[in-house]
């Protein structure tokens, strides 16, 4: 190889690392950073290595000159690499008068945002306010009582089953000492407010819940909730029917049909599972029913003076119903890519 063509390749090799480097700093992302210095600053099959070798190749008494020249070139991509590394780290050099181009476009910072699951979070609860249910929240890790007792369901039920639910092996502090839990469902919070509260009462609580579940595109181990319920006196199944159609066609938009199907949950009587009619299909969002009178009685109301109602719903499925997205799991993979678009 000649001199001229090793400087030439030398001379290529700048250029196309300093316009490399310079798209890492314009991108702001440490990942295309490593890359390019990998690709040109690699030990291994870097192309400053692949370069070196034709030095080897150059006639004996250019040696001198192109092993020069190599190491300027070496300085050089080091260079380019430090000073974009300090760029995008934002710290650095930056106090150099020399290095400050007033001309160049701005590096923009990225900035994140709300999350999908955060935003329809926010979004319910502000639907759920216009119609005057109070936002409240409940804890995550909960006990027998909470999670299953007072809401009518017995030791021997199966709901209770340690294969169907995350059990934590520490003592209860309250109500006898029972078993600790992940919640399974946000109905615990229902409790927790008729404990501390007498009727009237309206809330909404949206929060993680937990079960063993297979994940697949539709279930994941943890996920969230909305719960809704209201005691006062002479509340009826058409309460409840009326504020969960305000409340879908608040979210989904338009004038939407609501079919209750019979169904069974211990702390409900007649219970239901809700369907919403959209885009001409029917959507099942949950159950809901009218408050079992045995769960008044564990809070302490007399159930031959007030009724109630109670539903709770998933909004992950609210969530992807709305945006059209396919797989529970998406929600969950940190893709910024994915999550960008919301
Ligand atoms: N807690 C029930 C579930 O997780 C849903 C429900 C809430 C049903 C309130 C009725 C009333 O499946």
């Amino acid at each position: 190889m000649s001199l001229n063509d090793f400087i030439k390749q030398l001379d290529d090799l700048v250029e196309s690392a300093s316009k490399r480097f310079e798209d890492a700093i314009n991108q702001t992302d440490h990942q295309v950073l490593e890359e390019t210095r990998v690709e040109f600053l690699g030990a291994k099959s870097g192309k400053l290595k692949e370069a070196q070798k034709g030095l080897g190749k150059v006639a004996k008494e250019d040696k001198p000159a192109a092993g020069k020249r190599f190491n300027e070139v070496k300085t050089r991509l080091e260079e380019l690499f430090q000073a974009a590394a300090d760029v995008i780290t934002g710290g650095g050099k930056k106090g150099k008068a020399e290095a400050l181009d007033v001309t160049l476009p701005g590096i923009r910072p990225r900035l994140g945002h709300v999350h999908p699951i955060t935003q329809t979070i926010d979004e319910l609860k502000d639907i759920m306010g216009r119609l005057g249910f109070t936002a409240v929240e409940g804890p995550e890790i909960e006990d027998d009582w909470h999670n299953f007792e007072a809401l009518n369901i017995p030791l021997e039920h199966p709901a209770r089953d340690p294969l169907d639910n995350f059990y934590l092996n520490i003592a209860a502090a309250s109500h006898g000492g029972g078993n600790q839990l992940l919640r399974s469902q946000t109905s615990t919070v229902q409790i927790r407010v008729m404990e501390e509260s007498q009727p009237p009462i309206r809330i909404v609580s949206l929060g993680r819940v937990y079960r063993p579940d297979e994940i697949d595109a539709t279930h994941y181990a943890m996920f969230h909730q909305i719960e809704g319920l209201l005691v006062d006196t002479n509340v009826t199944m058409a309460d409840l029917k009326y504020v969960l159609r305000l409340f879908a066609s608040s979210y989904l938009g338009g004038d939407i049909e609501i079919r209750f199907r019979p169904s069974f949950f211990p702390f409900t009587e007649p219970s239901v599972e809700v369907d919403m009619r959209w885009q001409d299909t029917w959507l099942e969002f949950g159950g809901a029913g009218m408050v079992d009178p045995n769960v008044l009685k564990a809070v302490g109301y007399d159930p031959e003076i007030v009724t109630g109602f109670a539903f709770g719903l998933g909004v992950e499925r609210l969530c992807m119903r709305r945006h059209g997205i396919n797989d529970i799991r998406y929600l969950y993979d940190s893709n910024t890519k994915f999550l960008a678009q919301f």
